[in-house]
């Protein structure tokens, strides 16, 4: 692969983006500190949105059409303890699809840099 090869398609495409965002929800609904924010959620909406959220920040096509993600959480009181949690269940799904460690980081700073829109409490 070439210097001008994006993450996105090092790591193998929307398919692979899929899996781990499915994986990742599978964490984030397993986590007691974590599965009552999402009770009445249209998951498949989230998933969706989530999937070509990080296709963008991984270089894929820019196709996020969902809510700003302030305005998207607003109103949830979400910890800065809580959006860690979610951060390592991200990362956790990452490492289990083998995504290797520089792309995992450098999700890590895009998503880490959406604290302050997303974290109220
Ligand atoms: C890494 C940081 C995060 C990112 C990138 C992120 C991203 C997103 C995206 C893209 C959506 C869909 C927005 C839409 O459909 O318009 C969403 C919705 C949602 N997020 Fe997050 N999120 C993050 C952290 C969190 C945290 C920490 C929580 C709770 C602890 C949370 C709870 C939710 C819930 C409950 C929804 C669904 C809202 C609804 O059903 O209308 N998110 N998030």
């Amino acid at each position: 692969m070439g210097e001008d090869t994006s993450d996105y398609e090092r790591i193998g495409g929307g398919e692979a983006v899929r899996q781990v965002v499915g994986r990742f929800y599978e964490l984030v609904l397993a986590d007691p500190e974590l599965a009552d924010y999402f009770v009445g959620s249209d998951l498949v909406r989230l998933k969706r949105h989530q999937a070509l959220l990080i296709s963008q920040v991984l270089g894929g096509p820019a196709e996020y059409d969902g809510r700003a993600l302030g305005a998207a959480h607003r109103g949830m009181g979400i910890s800065s303890e809580h959006f860690g949690r979610v951060v390592v269940h991200l990362v956790a799904a990452l490492r289990e699809a083998r995504v290797s460690e520089d792309i995992i980081g450098r999700v890590g700073d895009v998503l880490g840099g959406t604290k302050t829109e997303i974290v109220e409490a």
